[in-house]
C-alpha cells in the first residue's frame, strides 16, 4: 500500500503567496505536562471556520507575527468540528512564544499539509495504536476519528507510555478511553512514583507483553525516534508485516511544502511525501537516519 494522497485538502491553501497564513484565535489552553500545552483555536474568518476540513495525520504551520512559524500536526479529530487543536512542547523560539500566549491571542495558520492516515485501508481491521509521550498528538486525532465511526472498525488497542506519570499527555483522553468498553487501553511509564499504581516498562516491552495479534490488523505507531526504532522489530516479531505498520514522522520541517529541503530522510521529503508512511516505505533508511 502506498500512502501518497495529498490532493483532497488543497482548496484551503492560500492562493498566490503560499506562505500567507490564515488568522486564528486561541480559545483554550490546556497544560498537558510541565513543558507541553494543547491549544484550541478557531479561524477569525467565519466562512473559513465553517468550511475548513482536514484529515487525521495532516499538519499545519503555526506562526506568531515577528517571531516565526513551526509545524505541528492537527491533534484534534476532523469528526469534532467546533474547534481545532495543536499540541506543542516548549523547545525553541516559536514554541516558547506560543507558550507565552493567552486565550484570545491571534496566531497564523497555514495548511493543512501532507498526507493522512489511510482510513479506507484501516476500515474493517483491528487497530493497534502504539504511542509515546507528546507523540500521542497525531494518534489521538485518528483514535477519536475511529471512535466516532466505531462500526467501521474492529478491535481498538491503545498502548501508550511516557517517561513518568507527570509526562503522560492527554490524561482526559486516557480516562475517556479507559471508560470506553470498546477500547482496550494499556498505559505505562518508564519509571513510576509513589502514587503510580499502573504498569511500568518501556513501550516496546509492554507491546511485546500485550502481544496483539497481527491477523487482519494494522499497527499505527508514533513516538520519539528511540521508541519507534525499538517498536518496529517487536511488531515484526509479533508477525506484523512492514505493510501492516504505519507511522507518522516529524523531522526538522520548516516550509511544510517541499521547498526548503530541510525535512528529507533518505530520498523522501517528510512534508511533501508524508508525514504518514508505512514501515515498508521507510524501512531501508529509518534506522540509519531517524
Ligand atoms: S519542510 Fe521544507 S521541504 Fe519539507
Amino acid at each position: 500500500m502506498a500512502i501518497t494522497d495529498i490532493s483532497s485538502r488543497r482548496r484551503f491553501l492560500a492562493q498566490g503567496n503560499v506562505y500567507l497564513p490564515h488568522i486564528a484565535i486561541i480559545e483554550k489552553i490546556i497544560d498537558e505536562t510541565p513543558g507541553v500545552r494543547t491549544f484550541h483555536f478557531n479561524f477569525k474568518d467565519e466562512k473559513l471556520r465553517e468550511e475548513f476540513t482536514f484529515d487525521s495525520g495532516q499538519f499545519g504551520e503555526y506562526s506568531i507575527l515577528g517571531i516565526g512559524e513551526a509545524p505541528f500536526c492537527i491533534s484534534s479529530s476532523p469528526t469534532r468540528r467546533d474547534h481545532l487543536e495543536f499540541t506543542t512542547q516548549k523547545v525553541g523560539r516559536v514554541t516558547n512564544a506560543l507558550h507565552r500566549l493567552s486565550v484570545g491571542a491571534e496566531i497564523g495558520f497555514r495548511g493543512p499539509y501532507g498526507n493522512s492516515f489511510p482510513l479506507d485501508f484501516l476500515e474493517g481491521k483491528n487497530l493497534v495504536f502504539v504511542g509515546g509521550g507528546i507523540a500521542l498528538a497525531p494518534l489521538r486525532s485518528l483514535i477519536w476519528n475511529v471512535i466516532d465511526n466505531r462500526d467501521k472498525y474492529k478491535n481498538i488497542d491503545v498502548i501508550y507510555g511516557a517517561r513518568s506519570p507527570i509526562d503522560l499527555c492527554f490524561k482526559y483522553d486516557l480516562d475517556a478511553w479507559e471508560k470506553d468498553k470498546t477500547v482496550n487501553i494499556v498505559t505505562t511509564v518508564d519509571r513510576g512514583n509513589e502514587s503510580w499504581t499502573g504498569r511500568e516498562g518501556f513501550v516496546p516491552q509492554v507491546l511485546e507483553q500485550v502481544a496483539p495479534s497481527p491477523d487482519n490488523a494494522v499497527a499505527i505507531v508514533c513516538g520519539p525516534p528511540i521508541m519507534i526504532r525499538f517498536t518496529f522489530p517487536v511488531l515484526e516479531k509479533l508477525g506484523f508485516t512492514p505493510e501492516q505498520i504505519i507511522t507518522t514522522l516529524e523531522k526538522r520541517m520548516k516550509c511544510g511544502i517541499g521547498k526548503c529541503g530541510r525535512c528529507n530522510i533518505g530520498n523522501i521529503y517528510v512534508c511533501r511525501d508524508g508525514p504518514v508512511f508505512t514501515y515498508a516505505q521507510i524501512k531501508d533508511f529509518i534506522s540509519r537516519e531517524y
